[in-house]
């Protein structure tokens, strides 16, 4: 789009927003598939698995989703994964993501998952990846949407359990090279900086893999420098912090790396109090490629497009053309390849002069 298209697309009446928002092409780059799994789906896995829930009912399990901070979350979301035993439950939870996602317009995804989280029950890691992959494969024949898979590791084990980890995922890597595309760094994130990992992420830049990893969503400007500097990623996730250290600000504008931010889910995990005061509109008049994503949403209140809507609901100084932006940001910031960006950015060019 042009800039004189663009304010034009400015000029787009509030009211009209959410509808906007709602339709709008869109790829989400920070969603943990784990995260996805609906307190109706982990009851019905239970019971088909034979696994005992510490709650009675999807009530009171959904009631328990109060948190005060990461940790909180973790341990039930942790709690929540251990009803995935089976290639077919990993199949399910992630065809419900792409059913969701889909009614919400995202035509990209790039799923985190966290096979450590089941490796350690005894789930071999090709259950899980073979169960993902089938579910990306049959979701872009149903409903059209490509996907990639990113597998995390989790930054409170070792390093050398990382190592353990990436060897047994070596094969299945081999086996969805184009679908398994990178590596991200998750969970709890203080006292566990990114440089602990330096050694695994150099190794996965050797294979070839595309890396990320969260930082600055709790913890300080610093662990996104060494996200960047030591482990060498392309895009941070989270990443909100940064906006406390103007020279920081200044190297992620300059170098255009992208940071997929999921406003519901800092609200609920309490790294800002309201989404008024989210600094989202911030990041952007900074001038950095922000995108907008859900991270966990059966556990933080909505998919995709309530995150888009409720933030901008949040904030009356975002307009249409920003709404433009975080989605042209989505396209630009994905793993796809520059053929498919720019395919994506057509659809989303003419949904916007035809708004
Ligand atoms: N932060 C860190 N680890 C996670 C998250 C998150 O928001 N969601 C799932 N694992
Ligand atoms: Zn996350």
């Amino acid at each position: 789009m042009n800039t004189t298209e663009l304010t034009a697309v400015a000029g787009i009446s509030p009211e009209r927003l959410p509808a906007l928002l709602r339709g709008m092409p869109k790829a989400e780059l920070h969603i943990h598939i784990e995260g996805s799994l609906e307190p109706e789906l982990i009851f019905a896995l239970a019971a088909r698995n034979g696994v005992s829930l510490a709650f009675d009912n999807v009530e009171s399990l959904r009631a328990a989703y109060a948190f005060s901070d990461l940790q909180s979350f973790l341990d039930i979301y942790y709690a929540g994964a251990s009803v995935l035993l089976h290639e077919a439950d990993f199949h399910d939870m992630a065809m419900d993501y792409f059913r969701r996602a889909s009614a919400d317009h995202v035509v990209h995804a790039e799923l985190f998952f966290d096979p450590q989280t089941h490796t350690d029950r005894g789930v071999p890691i090709e259950v899980v990846i073979n169960g993902l992959a089938r579910a990306c494969e049959e979701a872009e024949a149903e409903f059209g949407i490509t996907s990639l898979l990113i597998l995390c590791f989790l930054r409170h084990l070792s390093e050398e359990t990382a190592f353990d980890t990436l060897a047994q995922a070596l094969p299945s890597i081999e086996r969805h090279r184009d679908r398994l595309v990178g590596v991200g760094l998750d969970s709890s994130e203080q006292g566990h900086p990114p440089e602990k990992f330096a050694r695994v992420f150099a190794r996965c830049r050797e294979l070839g893999l595309r890396l990320v990893a969260h930082a600055g969503e709790e913890g300080p400007p610093a662990y996104i420098w060494s996200a960047l500097d030591v482990l060498k990623v392309e895009r941070i996730d989270h990443g909100v912090r940064c906006v406390e250290d103007p020279s920081l600000v200044a190297r992620l504008a300059a170098e255009r790396i992208p940071l997929t931010v999921c406003p519901l889910s800092n609200v609920k995990l309490r790294v800002f109090d309201t989404l008024a005061q989210h600094n989202l509109a911030r990041l952007l008049e900074l001038g950095l490629c922000i995108t907008v994503n859900s991270d966990d949403p059966a556990y933080f209140g909505g998919y995709v497009n309530q995150n888009y809507i409720e933030t901008f609901e949040a904030l009356p100084a975002m307009t249409a053309a920003d709404a433009y932006t975080l989605a042209r940001n989505s396209f630009e910031a994905s793993f796809a390849n520059s053929t498919q960006k720019a395919r994506w950015i057509e659809l989303l060019d003419s949904y916007f002069l035809n708004a």
